[in-house]
């Protein structure tokens, strides 16, 4: 049942291309990640290193990116070597990572949602706080535990959302739909926010807040923003940030 990102490593590139990824998804991102002039950033799950590579040309002076999938980090490798920008890529789990060093920032596109209990997310949260400086701070996009609307609402944006059921560790399936309608799938799974705040706290970090995703006010047409009414309702993803 576990995602395999070695299996569908093109396909997921390909996705980041739906629009609701730099209207909504990136744009709640790099809101929540700030200013990132001279900041040392570690990208978690950086995949083929769709935020990593922003992250530096965002003004970043170092930027590391770790992801436990070959083919996802042979991607980022590629684009690497084809545009150098000085990122550095491990695929190493996240869960056993200790470079033995420490960042000002560490970002994570879609990783805690492999937890399936406690355990596990207190095993990511240990990594981070490994590799956290002092004052640093961890923002993340994740899925959102508290999203219950029907799977097909998000049809309309290219992919869908159905939950299991809402009990702790509950597979939640991704469909991402592709422009000749051929789909792959993605399974995360559910914790509830509290348990979210009780790994961080475990490991020290207190300030754990969730910040919902917005809209990026570049679109202006009434029309635009209409058809984006129901995921800003409906909320299928949304950001949280911790710090010491
Ligand atoms: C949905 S993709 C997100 C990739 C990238 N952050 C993005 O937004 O494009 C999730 C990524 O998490 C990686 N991943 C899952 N579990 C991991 C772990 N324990 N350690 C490192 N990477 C992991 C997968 O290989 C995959 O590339």
């Amino acid at each position: 049942m576990k995602t395999d990102y070695n299996q569908i490593s093109i396909e997921y590139q390909l996705s980041k291309l739906q629009p609701w990824r730099k209207h909504v998804e990136a744009y709640t991102f790099f809101n929540l990640l700030g200013h990132l002039t001279n900041q040392s950033v570690l990208d978690l799950a950086c995949g083929e290193g769709f935020y990593t590579r922003q992250l530096k040309l965002r003004g970043a002076s170092k930027v590391v990116g770790i992801d436990i999938s070959e083919k996802m980090i042979a991607l980022a490798e590629k684009a690497e070597q084809r545009n150098p920008l000085g990122i550095d890529y491990h695929v190493q789990d996240v869960v056993d990572l200790d470079l033995k060093q420490t960042f000002d920032l560490i970002s994570a596109a879609y990783l805690l949602n492999y937890a399936k209990n406690l355990e596990e997310l207190v095993a990511f949260a240990k990594s981070i706080s490994r590799h956290l400086k002092p004052g640093g701070r961890f923002v993340t996009i994740n899925s959102n535990p508290d999203f219950h609307a029907p799977a097909e609402v998000l049809r309309k944006y290219g992919f869908t959302r159905q939950n299991e059921s809402w009990s702790e560790g509950s597979p939640i399936i991704y469909r991402f739909f592709q422009e000749d309608d051929s789909h792959f799938d993605i399974v995360n799974y559910h914790l509830e926010k509290s348990t979210h705040k009780l790994a961080f706290e475990t490991v020290g970090l207190t300030k754990v807040n969730w910040h919902p995703v917005q809209l990026t006010p570049e679109l202006k047409k009434d029309t635009d923003k209409a058809f984006w009414k129901t995921m800003i309702q409906t909320q299928p993803i949304i950001g949280l940030s911790c710090s010491w």
